[in-house]
């Protein structure tokens, strides 16, 4: 088991990426923090399952926006675990329209979440692995993020904002032992993907080299190796996982 002992935090984890990332972790021996602003169910049923196979976790609910809730969050998983040495910044939501018809409102919402989350989760988890002298970060960036999308700038800009701080991040953690890296994946069945139009969908997959969309698992996997021993070089980097759509 390449996670043994370590304690994980992943936000956006009660269904989706986050989800199967979590299982993940848990299969490769880690402790799993699983947190989410909604579905605390679906939370609970995850981490039985996990539970159900002989792992360990819990469960933390809490707006990755709110500095206040994170901080909050972030002690009690210290308190009950002892410490965190995997954090992946996963929670995101998306807020779609063409420029003319983007609200401030939803440019503000997708900011908040995406970028300003992994601020915060960063800004109070790399605390204790500072004072750990080690940990890994990893950052859910996305394909668009890299090349553009239309209808998508503020889903766009907070995913390319999240590639800048990732990469500042790293040069001011490496020297503390911590890595922090980027994951953007491109098209991933999820719930989130399934709700685009039939014809987006068809227009995306005519643009992959390998003709098919990922699924949780391909990032899932990619996340282990990040958070794995084998991993400890590697800090700075937008890893894309997205069957050749962006190289
Ligand atoms: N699915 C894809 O194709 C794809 C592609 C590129 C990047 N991503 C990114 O991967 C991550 C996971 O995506 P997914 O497809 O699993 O999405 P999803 O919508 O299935 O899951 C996202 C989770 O984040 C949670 N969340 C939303 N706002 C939150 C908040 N303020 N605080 C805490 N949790 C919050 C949601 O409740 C949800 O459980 C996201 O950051 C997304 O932008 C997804």
């Amino acid at each position: 088991m390449r996670l043994s002992g370590k304690v994980a935090l992943v936000t956006g984890s009660a269904r989706g990426i986050g989800k199967t990332i979590v299982e993940r972790f848990a299969a490769e021996g880690a402790v799993v923090a699983l947190s989410d602003v909604a579905n605390e169910a679906g939370a609970a049923e995850t981490l039985a399952g996990i539970v159900g196979r002989g792992g360990k976790g819990m469960v933390a609910m809490f707006d990755v926006g709110d500095a206040g809730q994170v901080d909050a969050a972030v002690q009690r998983i210290v308190a009950e675990q002892g410490r965190i040495d995997i954090l992946v910044n996963n929670a995101g939501i998306t807020r779609d329209s063409l420029l003319m018809r983007l609200s401030e409102d939803d440019f503000d919402a997708v900011v908040r979440t995406n970028l300003k989350g992994t601020f915060l989760l960063t800004k109070f988890v790399s605390r204790t692995m500072i004072k750990q002298r080690s940990g890994r970060i990893i950052n859910m960036s996305s394909v668009v993020g890299q090349m553009g999308n239309a209808g998508q700038s503020n889903y766009s800009a907070a995913k390319a904002g999240i590639i800048g701080f990732t990469k500042s991040m790293a040069r001011e953690l490496a020297s503390r032992g911590v890595t922090v890296n980027a994951i953007a994946p491109g098209f991933i069945m999820t719930a989130m993907t399934e709700a685009l139009p039939e014809n987006v969908r068809k227009a995306f997959l005519e643009q992959i080299p390998m003709a098919r969309f990922g699924s949780p698992e391909d990032v899932a996997d990619l996340a282990v190796y990040l958070a794995s021993e084998g991993a400890s070089y590697v800090t700075g980097q937008v890893i894309g996982i997205n069957g050749g759509l962006y190289m």
